[in-house]
């Protein structure tokens, strides 16, 4: 395939992964699309690692890095190693309540502190803990930094343009994609309200035009709700220059999601990815699970502001319910694409699929016309 973003990148296909896992990053980027890692949960330490690594096995391929960088946040970054001052009673209460009430034990105390230390070192939500990752990474061959919530600020993207690394952003709505666009980002990633994680309310079908427009002759990707060939020909019908993928990529043999979770989503129907607050504080699309109901009930305390909330389900809850194998709670950020995700394949494999996918959709588009 070829079009700007193959140009801007030397790839062959339009087609970027975004991974917290550094094995989905090299396998894309080697078989023709571009790897992209999400350093959210990481510290700098880890993501000096994990880029380390990476160099290591992608054979010189493009990959890049996703960073979160909020507009609208708490910054409690200085009290994050201090969970009894950082979390409210009430909603730490709720939390504990509702574990012990299902019967999920409680972390083992002798390793609860420290367990709890090292969560919250991966845990980087703040503008200024992303940078300080994202002076790591540049000291890798990256060529592209995405703000996966906000616009990047302008001295980075000149910092980057010098060095020859292109920079994006995420949008949810029109207006966001025009920001970037303004801030002097390469291309804007157009995530309609059915993608995993962090999403708004704008479906796809819908956004992806629009952005396309506002920000023409700026290349888009489409993001949220690409899980097949056909999906992938849509973006590009609807004047996309690629896209954008996360979900997809959980199933595959690399990826880092726990053998239960997986099978959970396998699983699962669309409707099973849930928007809730209550696992970021942030609408956040999630695979259904119990805690996140719990906050919905009446009587439930209010989720907290982001990265708080975030901070809480990692301390209180998911640590436990992952140790435990709560299955009930068990969950992980996953778009409505999940519904048709039913077995463990590998990544290459993937990338296949959604090709042969979307020539059989050319196909028949073409017999129509
Ligand atoms: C497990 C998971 C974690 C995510 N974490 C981030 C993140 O840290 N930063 C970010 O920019 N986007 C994140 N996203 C959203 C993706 O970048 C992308 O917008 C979304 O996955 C696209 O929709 P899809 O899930 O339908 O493919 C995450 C998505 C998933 C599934």
């Amino acid at each position: 395939m070829t079009n700007k973003m193959c140009e801007m990148f030397g790839i062959e296909l339009p087609i970027f992964a975004f991974s917290h896992c550094r094995d989905v990053v090299v396998e894309v980027s080697k078989a023709g699309g571009m790897g992209v890692l999400g350093m959210a949960r990481m510290s700098p330490e880890r993501v000096e690692e994990e880029l380390k690594w990476i160099d290591a096995h992608i054979d010189g391929k493009p990959y890049g890095i996703d960073v979160l960088m909020p507009t609208t946040f708490v910054d409690n970054s200085d009290r994050k190693y201090d969970p009894e001052h950082l979390l409210p009673q009430t909603q730490v209460d709720f939390v504990r309540k509702m574990l012990a009430d299902a019967g999920v034990p409680e972390l083992p105390k002798s390793e609860a502190d420290e367990i709890k230390r090292e969560i919250v070192k991966g845990i980087n939500f703040t503008p200024a803990e992303s940078l300080q990752m994202i002076e790591t990474a540049l000291k890798h061959p990256i060529k592209l930094i995405v703000s996966g919530l906000g616009t990047p600020p302008v001295e980075l993207i000149d910092r980057a343009h010098a060095r020859g690394i292109k920079v994006a952003a995420l949008a949810g709505k029109a207006k966001h994609a025009l920001k970037h666009k303004q801030a002097g980002c390469d291309f804007v990633v157009a995530v309609g309200s059915e993608a995993g994680g962090h999403t708004g309310d704008i479906t796809s079908m819908v956004l992806w035009p629009t952005i396309v427009d506002a920000v023409a002759p700026m290349p888009v990707l489409g993001a949220g709700g690409v899980g097949n060939g056909r999906q992938l020909a849509a973006a590009l019908v609807l004047g996309c220059e690629g896209v954008w993928t996360g979900s997809l990529w959980l199933k595959t043999a690399q990826s880092e999601v726990m053998p239960e979770i997986k099978q959970k989503m396998f699983e699962a129907e669309a409707g099973d990815a849930i928007l809730t607050k209550s696992v970021t504080g942030k609408p956040c699309r999630t695979l259904r699970n119990k805690f996140s109901e719990a906050w919905e009930l009446p009587g439930a305390p209010p989720t907290l502001p982001a990265p708080t909330q975030n901070y809480l389900w990692w301390q209180e809850g998911r640590t436990r319910v992952e140790r435990a194998k709560a299955k009930d709670f068990l969950t992980y950020p996953v778009g409505q694409i999940v519904g048709e995700m039913k077995e463990e394949i590998s990544v290459k494999e993937t990338v296949y699929q959604l090709l042969n996918d979307m020539l059989e959709a050319r196909e028949r588009f073409d017999n129509i016309l």
